[in-house]
């Protein structure tokens, strides 16, 4: 009997260390590729952030088409890792920080874009690794601030690194009033470019609103009698349109793809540069992007907020390929 008592007076006092302590945060998981009804609102363990990395409260998670491309199982090869919390855009405040995060403190407004292999952003709590982010744009709301990281580094990797544009340049942008367009066009007129847009006839007003000086209303308008002779095009669309586009550079452009190499060999032959690319983190350019929503010389437009339980809808929204702008998941006030 005594010992048995001393046995639970043990337990007692060696259990609380023992256990480890699972914390839990509400994300949206997918456990199997598929449809949206993989797509799962529930607890997952929050995350602890390792060396360089940075943990932040999510407030706001912008939605990409890669999210649903991710969920359909198209990313297998960067993240095959199932449980898996999608999302690659965050917006919110540092919680917490791990080893060697300098330049950042707690409590800081910052948004990042998350690598494609680790993603993360639906959810309260995200990592992040503390060269990909960057302050918070000062003059956006968060769910702005959601919506600029991927989008507005794949148009500044493909605008400014790929086709080093420049004023006075004209510039061809497919898919103008898309999450990657809408910001790619105001890019392109930050640097002093002429800048043609393509759009439906609903998103006409839209493209004149960002700035664009000749919108061509692709339901109406055959863009290669409009545009031609560009330095550069921006293709998000591919497929027939990127047929019909390669011919519209002059000698010495770029073509730059974001959905997909381009036919690179009949564009050399032509003397034009031929690019695909994937768009990766760099918390430098972001910070750049940031600056330039600071100086109102870009705006992230967005068409829809939607609450982190209604990820579903907005995988169905976006898949549907006619959104204006960006749509983001609101996480957190
Ligand atoms: N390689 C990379 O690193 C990278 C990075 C980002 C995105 N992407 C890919 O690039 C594509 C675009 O991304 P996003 O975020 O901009 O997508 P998004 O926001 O979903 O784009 C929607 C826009 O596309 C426009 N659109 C649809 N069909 C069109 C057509 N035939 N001609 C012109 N515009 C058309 C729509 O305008 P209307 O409603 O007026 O038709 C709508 O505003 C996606 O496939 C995405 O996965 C790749």
């Amino acid at each position: 009997m005594i010992s048995q008592l001393l046995l639970a007076a043990l337990t007692l006092c060696v259990a609380p260390q023992s256990r480890t302590e699972v914390v839990t945060m509400k994300a949206v998981r997918i456990h199997a590729f598929g449809g949206v009804e993989q797509l799962k609102h529930e607890d997952a363990e929050k995350p602890v952030p390792g060396a360089g990395e940075v943990l932040v409260r999510v407030q706001a998670a912008g939605v990409n088409p890669v999210d649903w491309k991710a969920r359909e199982g198209l990313l297998k090869s960067l993240a095959p890792k199932l449980p898996q919390v999608l999302g690659y855009d965050v917006a919110g405040k540092v919680e917490a920080l791990g080893p060697g995060t300098e330049g950042v403190k707690v409590g800081d407004a910052v948004c990042a874009y998350l690598s494609l292999s680790r993603g993360g952003g639906y959810a309260e709590f995200a990592l992040v690794r503390v060269d990909e982010l960057a302050l918070a744009p000062k003059k956006a709301s968060v769910t702005e601030a959601a919506g600029l990281p991927l989008a507005g580094l794949t148009a500044w990797q493909a605008l400014v690194d790929e086709a080093e544009l420049g004023p006075g340049q004209r510039v061809l942008i497919h898919g103008g009033a898309g999450g990657v367009g809408h910001l790619a066009v105001q890019l392109a007129k930050a640097r002093g470019a002429f800048v043609y847009a393509t759009a439906g006839t609903q998103n006409q007003a839209f493209l004149k609103e960002l700035g664009v000086d000749r919108p061509i209303d692709y339901t109406t308008e055959r863009f290669e009698e409009i545009a031609t002779d560009v330095d550069v095009v921006l293709d998000t669309i591919g497929g027939e349109t990127a047929q019909r586009s390669y011919s519209l550079v002059k000698r010495g452009g770029t073509y730059v793809s974001i959905v997909g190499p381009p036919d690179v060999t009949s564009l050399a032959e032509r003397g034009v540069n031929g690019r695909a690319i994937l768009v990766q983190p760099n918390g430098e350019q972001l910070a750049e992007l940031v600056k330039l929503v600071d100086e109102k010389k870009l705006k992230v437009a967005v068409s829809a907020t939607l609450p982190l339980a209604e990820a579903r809808r907005a995988h169905e929204l976006s898949a549907k390929g006619h959104v204006r702008g960006k749509l983001v998941l609101s996480v957190a006030p």
